[in-house]
């Protein structure tokens, strides 16, 4: 088991992708802390879950667009677990809006969530590797729409946008502490955020032409390549993002 001893913090990590990425990061012997909002009944789950393979876990309600919530987040974790050595910044949130028509709250909410509060989550992140003198690893969530256009999602692309820069600007900014960041961008996963899509068929089967493997990816597509990155088999990789997409942003054909 290639993180036994090792603790992980995942933000968003009671449901969709998150979810996932316990569950594998667990079964490779990590002890598990998840944030999240509202939903209990699901947070308390995935910690049963967690426990069950003999872990320890934790869910901790915490709002990541506070900057006080997320030092407290930490503080939780560290205290439940000693210390955190991976944090795995996966909570996200998409807003459907053309731009003549989007809402301050919606752009607040989405830039907040996805951009503030992993930038925040990550300086508390380091803060605490710092204070004792270890290397850690971050793993962003980020999403094929960090490079690829989504229109009437212009406020996720520029969240998404600004977590690659973000990455890149860290892994250089955080090479000499022995901290890497990489950033993990799934395309079509069928998770809780695409539930309007799943549910409707016109949309869906559009999507799936654009898919060259045919397919959504499952949580557990992505929940592998997050485990690679937690280990130490991925020590020197930094500034890198692993696109998990079934073919998505290079799709070009022409008959
Ligand atoms: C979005 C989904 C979208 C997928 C592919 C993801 O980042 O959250 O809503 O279907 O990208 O476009």
């Amino acid at each position: 088991m290639k993180l036994e001893g090792k603790t992980v913090l995942i933000t968003g990590g009671g449901q969709g992708i998150g979810q996932g990425i316990a569950y594998r990061l667990a079964d490779q012997g990590a002890n598990i802390v998840i944030d999240f909002v509202g939903n209990p009944q699901s947070a308390n789950d995935t910690v049963a879950q967690i426990e069950k393979r003999g872990r320890k876990a934790l869910a901790v309600e915490a709002d990541i667009s506070s900057v006080d919530q997320i030092h407290g987040m930490m503080k939780q974790a560290i205290d439940y677990c000693g210390a955190v050595d991976v944090l795995i910044n996966n909570a996200g949130v998409e807003k459907h809006a053309s731009i003549w028509e989007a809402s301050e709250h919606d752009y607040d909410l989405v830039l907040n969530i996805n951009l503030k509060g992993a930038y925040f989550a990550s300086q508390a992140f380091v803060q605490h590797r710092m204070a004792v003198k270890k290397p850690g690893k971050i793993i962003n969530v980020s999403s094929v729409h960090e490079d690829l256009p989504f229109p009437h999602f212009t406020s996720y692309c520029a969240s998404k946008g600004g977590m690659k820069m973000m990455m890149r600007n860290l892994s250089i900014e955080l090479a000499p502490y022995g901290i890497t960041v990489n950033n993990i961008a799934p395309g079509a996963i069928e998770t809780p955020i695409n539930t309007a899509l799943l549910n409707d068929p016109v949309k869906l089967k559009a999507l799936l032409e654009n898919i060259p493997l045919g397919r959504l990816g499952q949580v557990s597509d992505v929940a592998g390549v997050a485990a690679f990155l937690a280990s130490s088999d991925a020590d020197y990789i930094t500034g890198a993002t692993i696109v998990i997409d079934g073919g998505l942003t290079w799709n070009y054909s022409e008959q």
